[in-house]
C-alpha cells in the first residue's frame, strides 16, 4: 500500500548560481509540484564529472552550494521536499552495477550523445540516471522534453529487470512516468536560449542594479518589435495590454527603447525580490544549507536502502 503521495524526483548537475531561464523552465515547476507530491530533488554531482575535462572540480563544492541556495531562493521548501547529494548515496552506484546486467549495450548506443561518448562514464550516463530514478521508486520525473529518451530507457530497464527477476507479487522496480516541464521557456536578453555561457543571462540573484544595466545594454531592433530579443521577454513579464500598447508605439516610433525596457526591468526586479529575501537567510548561515542536505540525504538513504533490499533479494544476493 502506498504510504506517501506520488513521488516526484528530479536533479540538476551542479551548475553554480542559476539564471531566470532555469527558474522559469525548471524550478517554478518543481515548486508547483511540491504541495501535493513527495518531492526528491538532488544534485547530480557524479553526472557532472562526465563533462570532464571541462568540469571545474575544485569549484564543484561552490557550484553545489550556489545552486542549492537558488533552489531554496525559488521556494523549494526543505521541510517539504527531500534535498540531497547523489555522491553521498553509494546505493545509486550499487544499483547502477546491477542494472548493468540487464542493460544491452545497444540500448546505450542508441541514446542521444552516445556517438560522442569518449569514456564509459559518458556512454553509461543514461544508465546512471536510470539508477537514480529507480532507486527512489519515483512515480514522476519532471524533466525537459529532450530527456524523454532517458526516461524511456529507465522504463525499459525497469521492465526488463522486473520481467527477469520479478516473481509474482508487486514489481521490484517502479516504472516512472515522464512529466514534460519545458512549458515556461524563457529566452535570454538577445532572444536566443538563455545561457550563462552565451552572456545573455540574468541570474536569479542579480542585484537590481545589475538587472537594470543588463537590460539597458541589451540590443534592440527599433521599430520592429517582432524581431526584438528584449521584446520576447515582455511576453513573460509585461501584461498583455501594456505589451500591445508598447508594440504599437514601437512600430510607429513613439516610444524609445529605454522607456520600453523600463516595465520589463521593474517586473524582473519584483520577481526576484522574494528570491533575494529567501537566499539572504541562508547566505547568513551557510552551515544551514549543509545541514539540510545532510537531513535530506539521510531521508533518501532510507528509501534507497529499502529498494536495494528488494533488489538483492530478487537477485538472490544473500544473506537474507
Ligand atoms: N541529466 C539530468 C540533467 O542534466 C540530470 C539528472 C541526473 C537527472 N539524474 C537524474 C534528472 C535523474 C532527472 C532524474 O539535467
Amino acid at each position: 500500500m502506498r504510504q506517501h503521495p506520488p513521488r516526484v524526483l528530479s536533479a540538476m548537475r551542479p551548475m553554480g548560481a542559476l539564471h531566470l531561464g532555469h527558474y522559469h523552465g525548471v524550478l517554478k515547476n518543481w515548486v508547483r509540484l511540491q504541495p501535493d507530491h513527495d518531492c526528491f530533488f538532488f544534485v547530480a554531482d557524479w553526472h557532472a564529472l562526465t563533462d570532464a575535462p571541462h568540469t571545474d572540480e575544485p569549484r564543484l563544492e561552490a557550484h553545489i552550494y550556489d545552486m542549492v541556495v537558488d533552489w531554496l531562493a525559488a521556494g523549494i521548501d526543505p521541510a517539504r521536499s527531500t534535498l540531497f547529494l547523489q555522491s553521498r548515496l553509494p546505493e545509486h552506484a550499487e544499483l547502477f552495477t546491477l542494472l548493468g546486467m540487464v542493460t544491452r549495450q545497444d540500448w546505450l548506443r542508441e541514446m542521444p550523445g552516445a556517438a560522442e561518448a569518449g569514456t564509459f562514464g559518458q556512454l553509461a550516463y543514461p544508465l546512471l540516471q536510470a539508477a537514480d530514478i529507480l532507486i527512489h521508486r519515483a512515480d514522476f520525473v519532471p524533466v525537459a522534453e529532450d530527456q524523454e529518451p532517458l526516461i524511456e530507457l529507465t522504463r525499459r530497464i525497469a521492465h526488463h529487470f522486473n520481467g527477469a527477476h520479478g516473481g509474482a507479487g508487486t514489481p521490484v522496480l517502479t516504472e516512472p512516468q515522464l512529466l514534460v516541464t519545458n512549458t515556461g521557456y524563457l529566452p535570454g536578453l538577445d532572444g536566443r536560449k538563455m545561457s550563462s555561457r552565451a552572456g545573455n543571462a540574468i541570474a536569479m540573484r542579480d542585484t537590481p542594479e545589475a538587472v537594470t544595466a543588463k537590460v539597458r545594454a541589451a540590443p534592440t531592433t527599433p521599430g520592429t518589435p517582432e524581431r526584438c530579443g528584449v521584446f520576447t521577454l515582455h511576453q513573460t513579464y509585461v501584461d498583455a495590454d501594456s505589451r500591445r500598447d508598447l508594440e504599437r508605439r514601437c512600430t510607429e516610433g513613439s516610444v524609445d527603447c529605454l522607456s520600453c525596457k523600463q516595465p520589463l526591468i521593474e517586473a524582473i526586479v519584483r520577481e526576484q525580490t522574494p528570491f533575494r529575501e529567501r537566499a539572504d537567510t541562508y547566505l547568513a548561515q551557510p552551515k544551514q544549507v549543509q545541514w539540510l542536505l545532510e537531513l535530506g540525504t539521510e531521508r533518501a538513504r532510507g528509501v534507497a536502502r529499502e529498494t536495494m533490499k528488494h533488489v538483492r533479494r530478487a537477485l538472490h544476493l544473500g544473506p537474507h
